[in-house]
């Protein structure tokens, strides 16, 4: 009989931290370079296109002895009923056995995996010694992206954020973002002084920052060529399916491109509309960011270099900090056994 541990969003939250997240995904990617983790291709279905749909993605960690995935599920009309409109949920099984050992509530992982992924695109590529990041993107992923940056970065004490959709700032969204991003830091002992602004002007925010991440679900790009300067760094999170955009293709076209999954980043990610366009080649792409973690592949290589790393999201980073989640919740006695 398999024992399987359910965790609840609130178990993870009490046990996985934003410097949890930055060594997980580290790890995972890391993994990935050296073979030993495997994305396996997504599977998508839309219920009704533009309303509600759900991924599943896959993959292995034999590094760390286990395979599983993460069912997102999308219904845009839940808020309505009274119900958020993602529920992600995550299995992990023994990869030895089979035996499925967690089943737990992803929603609070999934900010703190995503915020590491480009928190670590910066931490590898951007030049050292920065202190100006820049957010395009101000919803739900946007503290989390901060939170993460600035326990990557330890040089980072302005942090700039603009909402593409609001012609004004957002002073009190600003608030808020700064407020959560102090929690998650104080949780793992990281915070610090620094300032958070709203800004009404896009291109004099990009230009301004050090790195820039883009987190937005825009389908049009969002940062232009002509207000990067050199020697910026870019990490584009928000393009996740097909159709998504956020970066000018003549931006991608001279940059130094980095991707967390050559081939799902060319499917579904920064790079898909850009190849399409026949701006950019797929092997353009240097290398995925975990070669270059793994010291197997140059980062930046030149001061003056604009580096982009596009992170679409791939399932060995959620496999790699539920484990971390769940190690976690076993010592503390978090969640409920289930005999299934
Ligand atoms: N790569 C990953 O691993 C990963 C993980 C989670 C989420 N995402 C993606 O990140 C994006 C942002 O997620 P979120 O939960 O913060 O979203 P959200 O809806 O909470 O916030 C989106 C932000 O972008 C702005 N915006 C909305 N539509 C826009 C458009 N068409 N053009 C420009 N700006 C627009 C909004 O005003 C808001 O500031 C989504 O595309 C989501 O699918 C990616």
């Amino acid at each position: 009989m398999a024992k399987l541990l359910v965790l609840s969003a609130q178990d993870v939250s009490q046990v996985f931290t934003v410097t949890d997240a930055l060594a997980a995904v580290e790890d995972a990617y890391v993994q990935k370079a050296r073979g030993t983790a495997t994305a396996w291709p997504m599977t998508y279905a839309a219920f009704d296109p533009g309303v509600s749909d759900m991924d599943i993605r896959s993959g292995d960690l034999a590094g760390s002895g286990l395979f599983g995935l993460k069912l997102t599920a999308w219904f845009s009309q839940n808020p309505e009923r009274g119900l958020p409109d993602i529920f992600g949920t995550t299995l992990l099984a023994d990869d030895r056995t089979g035996e499925p050992m967690v089943l737990l509530n992803a929603s609070a992982i999934t900010g703190l995996r995503t915020g590491a992924a480009s928190a670590l695109g910066i931490r590898a590529l951007a030049r050292s010694g920065i202190s100006v990041l820049g957010v395009v993107g101000m919803g739900h992923q946007c503290p989390y992206q901060v939170a993460c940056a600035l326990a990557a970065v330890p040089t980072f004490d302005r942090v700039l954020l603009w909402d593409p959709r609001s012609a004004e700032p957002r002073a009190d969204r600003a608030r808020e973002v700064a407020a959560t991003a102090h929690g998650l830091l104080g949780q793992a002992g990281a915070d610090r002084p620094f300032t958070v602004e709203a800004v009404a002007d896009g291109s004099a925010a990009v230009a301004a920052a050090d790195a820039v991440v883009t987190v937005t679900p825009a389908t049009e790009p969002v940062v232009l060529d002509a207000w990067v300067g050199p020697g910026t760094h870019l990490s584009a999170v928000g393009a996740d399916m097909e159709g998504k955009q956020e970066l000018e293709d003549a931006l991608v076209a001279r940059a130094r491109v980095f991707v967390d999954d050559r081939t799902q980043s060319v499917s579904s990610g920064e790079l898909e509309v850009p190849v399409r366009d026949g701006a950019v080649a797929p092997d353009a792409i240097v290398a995925e960011l975990g070669e270059v973690l793994a010291g197997q592949v140059a980062g930046r290589t030149a001061d003056d270099e604009v580096t982009v790393f596009d992170t679409s999201g791939i399932a060995v980073q959620d496999l790699a900090a539920s484990k971390v989640a769940y190690d976690r919740a076993v010592e503390a006695g978090l969640g409920t056994w289930v005999e299934l």
